[in-house]
């Protein structure tokens, strides 16, 4: 195949809307991950609509997703269960009210029955404002100021924890002592000073900070499965070591399972690895595609909401839309849903995949846990934000994206994203995606030899 991507014949439509988009609305787009400069280039690709594990596009090119909206589709697009429990809602009950409602007792009693650590939760809007509450909680109950954070996770996009997230490592800092790097300009600097930033997967450094710092760390926040960075899995006993250090310090341990909430398991990654997390974060797997999101944990730390020491405030949180839409998910992922056959349709796509690599000796590999992957061009083992900066193939990783797209295939043109798998993926999808990569690698492999790096 040429390079035949975003042919203007295929995408017409598409940078239509992209050239009107533009004219009111900054970078065409609602969020930065959807912006040409994300690498949507030349131009983001406008929807038409999803239904299943399929996408359709304005152009009428249709795709098997993995990109599922980045996360929150885990039941497919349209999922039926979802989309009835909230129109009925919205007709019977109607949306906000500013009171409480007689369901949100019953779907905070779900989640804290999904999740082992979570005696009580708040529901909120979005996987942000879940941070950005948990973090308050443990600064609260701890007395503490310091929240150590890590190199290449993103935790939302609030001046308090927008940091790091993919630093330019020639402002960094060493890598065992990486310096704060703020997003951008309008984050006021002052905010880094509560922050101390930390490399994955290295229980030393983590020691070495507490030992230093302990007295003033509130705690320690991390995605249990390091999902802001590619996909890259922690190390034997590594959660099990956050576990310790921080109760030895007196730290709260803050899992941010906005991603891997309900994916990796009902529980969550949690509940697969078997460590108890002072307080969670949970959103994107929560509400079938609605804006929900929740922050949960042990009784004496959420206690400090009781009584309103801590203010966890919105006036959408809790509204009938988000709690409908949660309560069905969670009703189709305890009652209906196989997580096994998610993980043996999500493990062959892993595998297959891996396997098309071996055989055209292509330096990569797929890493990630049951639905959430993504595929390394790298020679060397990524461990950590640094390494995948220093080792992944950013420019092999764009020819895999074109060639794919170009086979109906989708996910996020970024190295650094994910590949999603949904329970509405079948059999067919996964076979049609291997045959598709197959195809998609030959062009690489021709490609690439004409790439210098
Ligand atoms: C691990 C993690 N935490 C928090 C967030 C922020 O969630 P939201 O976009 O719902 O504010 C994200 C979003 O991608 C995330 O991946």
């Amino acid at each position: 195949m040429t390079e035949s991507f975003l042919s203007p014949d295929r995408y017409r439509r598409s940078a239509a809307l992209f050239e009107a988009a533009q004219r009111v609305i900054p970078a065409g787009v609602n969020s930065t991950a959807r912006a040409a400069f994300s690498g949507w280039t030349p131009h983001p690709i406008f929807v038409d609509h999803g239904t299943g594990a399929t996408v359709v596009d304005v152009d009428g090119n249709e795709y098997i997703d993995y990109l599922l909206g980045l996360g929150p589709m885990l039941l497919g697009h349209r999922p039926e269960g979802v989309t009835r429990a909230v129109i009925e809602r919205i007709q019977s009950v109607g949306t906000v009210f500013a009171m409480p409602t007689e369901l949100e007792i019953e779907l905070a009693s779900a989640i804290a029955a999904a999740v082992p650590s979570i005696d009580t939760v708040r529901i909120v809007n979005s996987g942000t404002e879940g941070v950005l509450y948990a973090l308050r909680l443990a600064r609260t109950y701890t007395g503490r100021r310091k929240v150590i954070r890590f190199e290449g996770q993103y935790h939302g996009f609030a001046d308090a924890i927008y940091w790091s997230k993919h630093p330019d490592l020639a402002v960094a800092g060493p890598d065992r002592h990486p310096v704060a790097v703020a997003q951008g300009p309008g984050v006021p600097t002052e905010m880094g000073d509560s922050l101390i930033i930390a490399p994955w997967n290295d229980l030393d450094a983590i020691e070495e900070i507490l030992v230093q710092h302990g007295d003033d760390v509130a705690a320690i926040i991390t995605e249990p499965i390091m999902c802001n960075t590619g996909c890259i899995v922690p190390e034997p006993g590594y959660l099990e070591g956050l576990r310790e250090l921080t109760t030895r310090h007196g730290a709260l341990l803050i899992f941010d399972e906005v991603i891997t909430g309900f994916r990796i398991a009902l529980g969550g990654a949690q509940a697969a690895y078997g460590i108890t997390p002072d307080l969670t974060v949970l959103a994107k797997g929560l509400g079938g595609g609605f804006p929900v999101a929740a922050v949960g944990g042990r009784r004496e730390v959420m206690d400090l909401a009781a009584d309103g020491t801590v203010s966890i405030a919105g006036t959408y949180s809790g509204n009938t839309i988000a709690v409908a839409s949660a309560l069905e998910s969670l009703r189709f992922l305890s009652h209906e849903a196989s997580y096994d056959d998610l993980y043996r349709r999500s493990n062959r796509l892993r595998e297959g995949l891996a396997a098309l690599l071996a055989e055209r000796s292509i330096a990569g590999d797929v890493v990630g846990v049951g639905p959430v992957y993504q595929v390394w061009f790298t020679d060397v083992e990524i461990h950590n934000y640094r390494d995948a900066a220093r080792h992944a193939r950013a420019d092999l990783f764009r020819i895999w994206w074109e060639e794919m797209l170009d086979r109906g295939v989708l996910f996020h043109p970024g190295h650094l994203e994910n590949l999603f798998v949904s329970f509405a993926h079948r059999d067919e999808e996964i076979d049609a995606t291997l045959e598709r990569a197959s195809d998609a690698l030959d062009a690489l492999v021709l490609r690439a030899r004409t790439l210098t790096r």
